[in-house]
């Protein structure tokens, strides 16, 4: 933590309900990112490796883009892609915004969110509060008018909404492709937040199979007819949590080559604690999801895309998720109590010290 962000931390964000502390700090980012000069001059100060469109050292090229860098944003910070200009302002490589859900809902009641201060974790049960899926892809939508907002590499993470029965998860989950697929880069089925009763039980390999294979029918139709879709076959991943059994992981692995899929990220929030309600996040991850990283790509091979996310604090961190076989990661917890430059620092440091890691998987 850097010496400025840690007295404003201590004097005032740890005293606050964190939630209140994420909702202030997230209305600075949104506003800050609609001010076109000081958002050109944050962003050049910051992050000049994101100037390096056509893939400069640390780029990876992937989804048929350029991530100007491998460090992004996880999914849970901006859920409603509200701030999508203003986070790429502070230096985020890419943006997953969600989780969204097909139909708005306001989430579990408060209190959902909890520091763990001792290990510098979050504990959350937010259970995918959200403005629906219609509401995020018309920001989206707007986002793609114009020249900068197109060149961001922004994913979208769908959920189920909570009161769709278990049987009609897959349809839930294709309306939320339908209305997203024509302005994300990627899809990602979120199967493993703990804050969505049964939500976790979708990740069984017969559970998963309708969902990915209505998911993908829903997303290709919309491509063939929403412009800018153009039939493009926009890239799907699943997101699995740090909680299943190396052979559940193993079985995800297989279902994803089965069904052709484009990758898996790894992994969401563990219910392995004994601090309270919801999922906790942060450092403690890190190792878990390193391992389930390492045995996702001996499983899957070169083939799909890995996107390593759980416990990120610097970039050491991203390297040992690098070397685990990821081509890509992400971090949420470790920016409540890192500061507004923690995604500049680290990829800063990884796009100074690579050589050029563009992988061209999918580009
Ligand atoms: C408050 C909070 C809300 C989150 N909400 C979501 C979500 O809506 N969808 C999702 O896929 N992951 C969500 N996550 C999980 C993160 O995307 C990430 O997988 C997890 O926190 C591990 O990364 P970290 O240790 O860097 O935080 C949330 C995490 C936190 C702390």
């Amino acid at each position: 933590m850097s010496w400025p962000y840690s007295l404003l931390f201590n004097a005032a964000f740890r005293r606050m309900d964190p939630e209140r502390a994420h909702e202030l700090a997230f209305a600075l980012i949104e506003r800050a990112g609609k001010v076109p000069v000081l958002r050109d001059v944050v962003q050049g100060a910051v992050a000049p490796y994101l100037g390096q469109r056509a893939g400069g050292p640390g780029s990876v090229r992937i989804f048929g883009r350029v991530v100007p860098a491998p460090f992004g944003l996880a999914g849970g910070f901006d859920k409603n892609a509200r701030a999508v200009r203003g986070l790429t302002m502070l230096g985020f490589g890419f943006i997953e915004i969600g989780t969204v859900t097909a139909s708005p809902q306001p989430g579990n009641e408060k209190q959902r969110m909890w520091r763990e201060l001792d290990v510098r974790g979050v504990r959350n049960r937010m259970g995918f509060n959200n403005e629906g899926a219609a509401a995020a892809a018309d920001r989206l939508r707007e986002l793609r008018s114009t020249a900068a907002g197109r060149a961001i590499v922004v994913g979208a993470n769908i959920g189920k909404t909570k009161v769709a029965p278990p049987e009609g998860a897959a349809a839930d989950y294709a309306t939320s492709a339908r209305l997203l697929a024509p302005w994300a880069d990627y899809l990602v089925v979120n199967v493993s937040s703990p804050n969505t009763p049964g939500l976790r039980d979708l990740q069984a390999t017969e559970s998963l199979r309708p969902i990915l294979e209505a998911v993908r029918a829903a997303a290709d139709e919309a491509n063939a007819t929403v412009s800018p879709g153009g039939g493009r076959r926009i890239p799907l991943l699943v997101k699995i949590a740090p909680d299943l059994a190396d052979d559940d992981v193993d079985a995800v692995a297989d279902l994803v080559l089965e069904l052709g899929l484009d990758g898996v990220v790894a992994v969401n929030t563990t219910i392995g604690h004994d601090r309270g309600p919801g999922g906790l996040s942060g450092p403690p991850l890190l190792g878990r999801g390193i391992e389930v990283v390492a045995r996702l790509r001996e499983r899957l091979g070169a083939g799909p895309v890995i996107i390593g996310v759980g416990g990120i604090t610097r970039a050491d961190d991203v390297r040992a998720y690098l070397r685990a076989g990821a081509d890509l990661t992400q971090g949420y917890t470790s920016f409540v109590y890192e500061g507004p430059l923690w995604a500049s620092r680290i990829n800063r440091a990884l796009t100074r010290s690579a050589g050029s890691t563009a992988s061209g998987r999918l580009g």
